[in-house]
């Protein structure tokens, strides 16, 4: 059976590598995207992500551009050091012939969520900014979706935005903590996890080399990548955030620990703003559920995620499979 599922994305390098991977899985229905500011601003992305969608094979999904400017501040340029100043590294994609949808992304969730009600997965790779957006059109939407997945958050590793802050929280605590307290299931895949499963020069010779374009597209974006993480790691690779938490979502990556714990978003304006303050008190006991709380931490995960990743992404099936499901 196949899972209908609303991808938001600030498409960036890692975010096109997400969509590549989820086009690629045969039980994922990929019914809609909505771009948000992030890597690049809202539109950039969803030019990126029409661009994308059209080399992988499935301009049939409807891209909605989403928020420019953040909930209580405005979108301050991105991270072109990181991303390029076209979000994916400098890449030329031929333009795709289609247009985005008139709706915006948040009207485009709440469409989704009621066509698929209680069945709509959403995954989320970008600042919340688009869903903090949808939870306020539509105060039921909680109810009507299976789940939520978030790129984001640091719960006991370090920042990446700030010591204690990543990127797609940092960018937008508010929204992010409007979304993580929505009482809908909330699955945060964060940086103790992403900064764990790097993806290898092997892989990114594997992807150059594949004899379909989509991987080398791919490869062609990764570059730059792979030089931020060089400071980062001390050598030339990349940390795998996007394409882990759609793996999480579509249950092809199952992480070891996931503890469902209270988790809180720094809004505030000291140092800490932007943090998920994760309670993980329980750890000393074998960190059993909270009764109450409605998030999941994805806090280890063992797979050999990078290996899933470049096989689904290099087999044949990847660029073309899901055109037809
Ligand atoms: O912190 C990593 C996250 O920030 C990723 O989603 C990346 O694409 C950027 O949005
Ligand atoms: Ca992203």
């Amino acid at each position: 059976m196949s899972t209908p599922v609303y991808f938001d994305c600030d498409t960036g390098i890692d975010d096109a590598l997400a969509l590549a991977y989820l086009v690629a899985q045969p039980h994922a229905d990929l019914r809609g995207i909505g771009t948000v500011s992030g890597n690049v601003d809202a539109a950039q992305a969803a030019r990126n992500t029409l661009d994308l969608l059209a080399v992988l094979g499935r301009d049939d999904v409807p891209v909605a551009v989403g928020e420019h400017d953040f909930l209580t501040h405005p979108y301050d340029g991105g991270a072109p050091h990181v991303h390029g100043a076209n979000g994916i590294g400098g890449a030329r994609l031929e333009a795709a012939d289609r247009t985005v949808d008139g709706r915006s992304a948040a009207q485009l969730l709440v469409d989704l969520a009621h066509q698929h009600p209680g069945a709509l997965r959403v995954v989320a790779v970008g600042p919340l900014t688009n869903l903090a957006r949808a939870l306020e059109l539509e105060p039921r939407l909680p109810g009507l979706v299976a789940s939520v997945t978030v790129m984001g958050g640091a719960a006991l590793a370090p920042g990446n935005v700030s010591p204690v802050a990543e990127a797609n929280i940092a960018n937008d605590p508010e929204a992010a903590q409007a979304v993580v307290s929505a009482g809908w299931p909330v699955t945060l895949v964060p940086l103790d996890v992403t900064m764990a499963h790097v993806l290898e020069q092997a892989h990114l010779d594997r992807l150059a080399a594949a004899g379909q374009e989509a991987p080398r597209v791919l490869a062609s974006m990764l570059g730059q990548y792979f030089e931020f993480y060089r400071d980062i790691f001390g050598r030339a690779c990349s940390a795998m955030h996007d394409p882990l938490a759609v793996a999480v979502a579509l249950g092809t990556a199952v992480p070891d620990a996931a503890p469902r714990v209270p988790v809180v978003v720094d809004t505030g304006d000291g140092p800490g703003r932007g943090q998920t303050i994760c309670d993980l008190r329980g750890r000393y006991r074998g960190l059993a559920d909270h009764p109450e709380a409605t998030c999941r931490v994805v806090l280890s995960l063992g797979t050999d995620f990078a290996e899933d990743l470049t096989r689904a992404l290099t087999a044949p099936v990847a660029a073309t499979a899901a055109a037809g499901a």
